[in-house]
């Protein structure tokens, strides 16, 4: 860390300039925090269906509604496997992790050889999509049915995809009301990605704030009471 960061009484600075690429990874994984959880399925061009996991994730827009995807280079070969799906199909399915599912998710992390069914590996059912080609996982409460939108080509060793959501399967009892589109996070129980290697969090630790509004509360703000 020699060179890399400067003190202050109440931080440290690192600049991205001098810090090492490992440590940038460190610093980025550990903060931002938790990161909901990517876990994709695709197709190879012989139609064998891949799936992993990746955190460098969320929804960026809903009109049109994109999602972000960040690729790390893959040292053993010419990138992820996903990736390559993505590239020649041009197609994913974007399946959201609940806490019963994330031992499964973390079998289809494992570095298996180019064409293994990892689904297979973790005993997961698929199902089908309709937009895509690629299946959905079935246990999944929540499955976008993705196309590509764009991939970023960074110039270092990452990739950004930004995939348009088609269409989206939810459970059904992941609803409260579904006719006013009320979702109960605790019957989803999603879990986001912490720090370290094997860091997870759930998302059964909720408090509320409300939202202000200028015309209610701008003047107390102001200290005008
Ligand atoms: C929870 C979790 C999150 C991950 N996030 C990412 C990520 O954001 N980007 C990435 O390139 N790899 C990520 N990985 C690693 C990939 O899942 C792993 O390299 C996987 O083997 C890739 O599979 P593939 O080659 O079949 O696409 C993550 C792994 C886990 C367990």
């Amino acid at each position: 860390l020699k060179d890399s960061h400067t003190m202050t009484d109440t931080h440290a600075r690192f600049d991205f300039a001098t810090t090492a690429k490992p440590d940038i990874y460190k610093l980025l994984a550990s903060t931002v925090m938790p990161r909901p959880i990517a876990w994709i399925t695709s197709l190879d061009a012989e139609g064998r269906v891949n799936a992993a996991p990746f955190s460098f994730f969320n929804a960026v827009s809903s009109d049109p509604p994109l999602f972000a995807v960040g690729f790390s280079g893959a040292s053993d070969r010419d990138g992820k496997d996903t990736l390559a799906n993505i590239r020649t199909t041009g197609e994913l399915v974007i399946n959201l992790v609940s806490e019963e599912l994330a031992d499964a998710m973390n079998i289809t992390a494992i570095d298996a050889p180019r064409g293994t069914d990892e689904l297979a590996l973790a005993g997961l059912a698929t199902a089908p999509s309709e937009h895509v080609k690629a299946p959905r996982i079935a246990a999944s409460p929540v499955s976008y049915e993705c196309n590509v939108f764009q991939i970023i080509e960074t110039g270092g060793a990452g990739t950004v995809l930004l995939a348009r959501a088609l269409a989206v399967h939810v459970r059904h009892d992941a609803f409260a009301n579904k006719e006013r589109l009320y979702l109960n996070p605790s019957n989803m129980r999603l879990v986001g990605r912490m720090h370290g290697t094997g860091g997870y969090s759930t998302t059964r630790d909720e408090f509320e704030i409300q939202r202000l509004s200028w015309a209610a509360d701008g003047a107390k703000l102001q200290g005008a009471e």
